[in-house]
């Protein structure tokens, strides 16, 4: 495993990511890799493209009993209520914003070894379901915020 470089490049992140097609070795060496860069960088979630890879990949962890949380090819199918909360990215280091986002989200996605689940998460998974899938469509949170700070 190794910590990867992550990407702050305002254009690369406006990229749109492909679906994954192969679940091989190399694909599992990203989602390593990419966790690893995430713990290291002590956030809680991280897209592919955040580590030049334009593909739609995401590790997502909240500290809850769910652990790691491996998402391929992911899609939100359920997104109910509403909330409104302080966000950042790893891609936009020391900025914040408050951000509305829905209050449960459920995701359809496949995991490591192609095959199909559904997982339902509220409040702060909820919110890092959206944060990562949206990066798979080229969308960062900096255009969502109501206004930015910088801590
Ligand atoms: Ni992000």
């Amino acid at each position: 495993m190794a910590i990867r470089n992550i990407v702050t490049d305002e254009e690369f992140l406006r990229k749109k990511c492909r679906d994954v097609e192969n679940f091989d070795e190399r694909l599992w060496l990203l989602l390593d890799d990419m966790a690893e860069t995430m713990y290291s960088a002590n956030g809680v979630g991280l897209a592919a493209i955040q580590v030049g890879v334009l593909r739609k990949v995401v590790v997502i962890d909240i500290e809850d009993k769910n652990g790691l949380i491996e998402l391929i090819n992911p899609e939100i199918i359920k997104a109910e209520g509403e909330q409104n909360g302080n966000e950042g990215c790893l891609s936009f280091p020391g900025q914040y914003g408050e951000v509305k986002r829905p209050m449960h989200v459920t995701v359809r996605a496949q995991d490591r070894y192609g095959k199909f689940f559904e997982i339902s998460g509220s409040e702060l998974l909820a919110r890092a379901f959206c944060h990562e899938t949206d990066h798979l469509s080229g969308k960062v949170f900096v255009d969502l915020a109501k206004g930015l700070y910088r801590n």
